[in-house]
């Protein structure tokens, strides 16, 4: 309730639109987004229609509510909202897109298909005047991106980190304070609905890069491509790793970060050392955090359930609350800051480990710091650039993982002109 000038109270709740939804995907977050749905007396949506993909699951709600046509809710003139959960994102953009042209508004917690096409859903937003919503596609149920759209409107932002992955970081947790096998907990993840359904795109970095590249638009109204920014994962962490970390009571932890540099903007995704005293090293399981670094008001850390049904069927749900009162994202760090651009340029400081037979030398890092010889690897601390890093991450027995407090240093940017590359 609200008072108008004249005193006169507003209900503002009777502005609020009821909504028809058409929802894609009932697999894990679908389920969980009927659940909380149904659970939720006071929102003003109801679901008409589940298109699915296999015709012979049983599920537990009527047959007549489900189709196998995308059409009937795209098409549908009663279906307000479409709802995209499904797990493939090439079909993903077609929907939305669909959706769009179709006049209907899209809610999505598709992280690849959204860092894929970020700026094109951007435009098309504009082309067709209806919004999509994506908030569970970040981190799960912490409520980062509407945040850093509304709340830090006109602060000035320095930087995000944070854990972007609810899978990586439960095994890393399991196999840390339990001595689980990577393999055991890796699976365990998967019985819990946590990890994609290809893992890789978990271990290797992939989803929390995906979500990094969505938080860097919001935060600093840049748009990047995946495949500029530096994945490198958990899947080569070793038992020697582990033991190093448990012998200086460090956890491992895989960061995802993007910080601005003059016009510059940086933003990779590396597991790294984490001393007890670091706000990170408490999040624990399938939760995530994100820890926002404001010019005002500092440091600020959401912590939340970054995977699972309900955490992420929760977001989804404040997205469909949310276009109740025809809330769209404005995009406004994209109309506040201008001439920033992505860089790789940077200098980090990382243990990498590595075989024998590997061609890694201290003449290749930047600065040497520590070396030496353990059960057939090698070890060498030191800073390297972080493109250098990347390259070795891809090597064949290649272990990386940043320094406790990694020192990051951007380097010299090579300018260019139209004709000529200057030094
Ligand atoms: N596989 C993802 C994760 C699911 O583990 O974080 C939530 O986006």
């Amino acid at each position: 309730m609200s008072l108008e000038k004249n005193n006169t109270p507003i209900n503002n709740h009777t502005k609020h639109r009821h909504l028809k939804l058409g929802l894609f995907g009932f697999g894990c977050v679908g389920q969980g987004l009927y659940h909380v749905l149904d659970e939720t007396p006071g929102i003003k949506a109801e679901i008409k229609r589940i298109c699915v993909k296999h015709r012979n699951k049983t599920r537990p709600l009527p047959a007549s509510l489900f189709t196998f046509n995308a059409t009937e809710i795209l098409t549908d003139p009663d279906i307000d909202v479409v709802v995209e959960l499904i797990d493939d994102a090439d079909a993903a953009f077609e929907i939305v897109k669909t959706a769009l042209r179709n006049g209907k508004a899209v809610v999505t917690a598709n992280k690849k298909m959204l860092a894929e096409h970020l700026e094109e859903i951007y435009q098309l937003q504009q082309q067709y005047g209806k919004p999509v919503l994506y908030e569970g596609s970040v981190c799960g149920s912490i409520p980062i991106l509407r945040n850093l759209e509304e709340y830090y409107d006109n602060d000035l932002l320095a930087g995000i980190e944070g854990i972007f992955n609810g899978s990586t970081n439960y095994i890393l947790t399991k196999v840390f304070e339990e001595k689980t096998s990577y393999a055991d907990a890796l699976k365990k993840a998967q019985e819990l609905g946590f990890a994609e359904s290809d893992p890789s795109l978990d271990v290797q970095g992939f989803d929390a890069k995906f979500k990094l590249v969505i938080a860097i638009t919001h935060t600093f109204g840049v748009f990047v491509k995946p495949e500029d920014v530096i994945n490198i994962g958990i899947d080569r962490i070793s038992d020697l790793d582990l033991k190093f970390a448990r012998d200086n009571r460090y956890a491992i932890k895989l960061i995802a970060r993007a910080f601005k540099i003059e016009n510059r903007v940086f933003g990779f995704v590396a597991p790294q050392f984490v001393e007890s005293a670091h706000p990170l090293y408490a999040v624990r399981n399938e939760y995530n955090a994100v820890q926002v670094q404001s010019a005002f008001a500092e440091q600020q850390l959401f912590v939340g359930k970054g995977a699972g049904s309900y955490p992420t069927g929760s977001a989804v749900l404040s997205d469909i609350s949310a276009l109740t009162y025809d809330y769209q994202y404005e995009y406004k760090k994209l109309h506040q800051l201008h001439d920033l651009s992505f860089s790789n340029r940077l200098t980090v400081e990382a243990f990498v480990s590595f075989d024998q037979s590997t061609k890694i030398s201290i003449s290749d890092f930047e600065q040497f710091e520590s070396g030496y010889a353990s059960h057939g690897k090698q070890y060498m601390v030191g800073k390297v650039g972080l493109e250098k890093l990347n390259a070795w991450s891809k090597l064949e027995g290649v272990g990386i993982i940043l320094a406790p407090n990694a020192t990051l240093v951007p380097q010299t940017e090579t300018v260019k002109t139209k004709q000529t590359i200057l030094v």
